[in-house]
């Protein structure tokens, strides 16, 4: 099974979206495994954006995604990483279409509320960063032959 990891950034928190947020994967019909409001080490934050490194904006990132608690959320289901994408929108959120998350809650690429794995390598590489094993949890979700044919 494809997973994903999603989180909440701290302006997501901040304004108050994170029921809003999680609720729109639960709508689509993902399944939850993971779930935790946490403070993040910068260290942590350095690493999960590692491949930007080199970019201009890098240390603004760091610092935007430690300046406060995020909510990270472990998906699982088929396609869930390019869904969960979609689900979010553009990166810049004026790109952004209506009716996305970013499309719909935000304004500026340096706060675009929330974060999605871009391909289902790195969301098993960010669930390692993000989550100890016993903190994603193999559920037998109930509606499953009601989302799956
Ligand atoms: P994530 O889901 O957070 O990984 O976003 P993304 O995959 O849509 O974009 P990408 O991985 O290329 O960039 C990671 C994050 O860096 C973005 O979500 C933005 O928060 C930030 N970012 C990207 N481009 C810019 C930029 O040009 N300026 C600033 N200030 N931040 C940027
Ligand atoms: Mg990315």
């Amino acid at each position: 099974q494809e997973r994903s990891y999603v989180m909440v950034k701290p302006d997501g928190v901040q304004r108050g979206h994170v029921g809003e947020i999680i609720s729109r994967f639960e709508r689509k019909g993902f399944q939850l495994i993971g779930l935790k409001l946490f403070k993040t080490p910068k260290e942590l934050a350095e690493e999960h954006y590692g491949e930007l490194k080199e970019k201009p904006f890098y240390g603004k990132l760091v610092d935007y995604i430690i300046s406060g608690p995020v909510v990270c959320i472990a998906l699982e289901g088929p396609g869930v990483v390019a869904s969960a994408r979609k689900l979010i929108g553009a990166t810049n959120p004026l790109n952004a279409e209506p009716g996305t998350i970013r499309g719909d809650l935000g304004i500026e690429v340096g706060r675009n509320v929330v974060h999605g794995s871009d391909s289902p390598e790195n969301g098993l590489r960010e669930l390692g960063l993000w989550f100890d094993q016993d903190e994603l949890i193999e559920w037998e979700q109930h509606m499953t032959p009601w989302l799956k044919e």
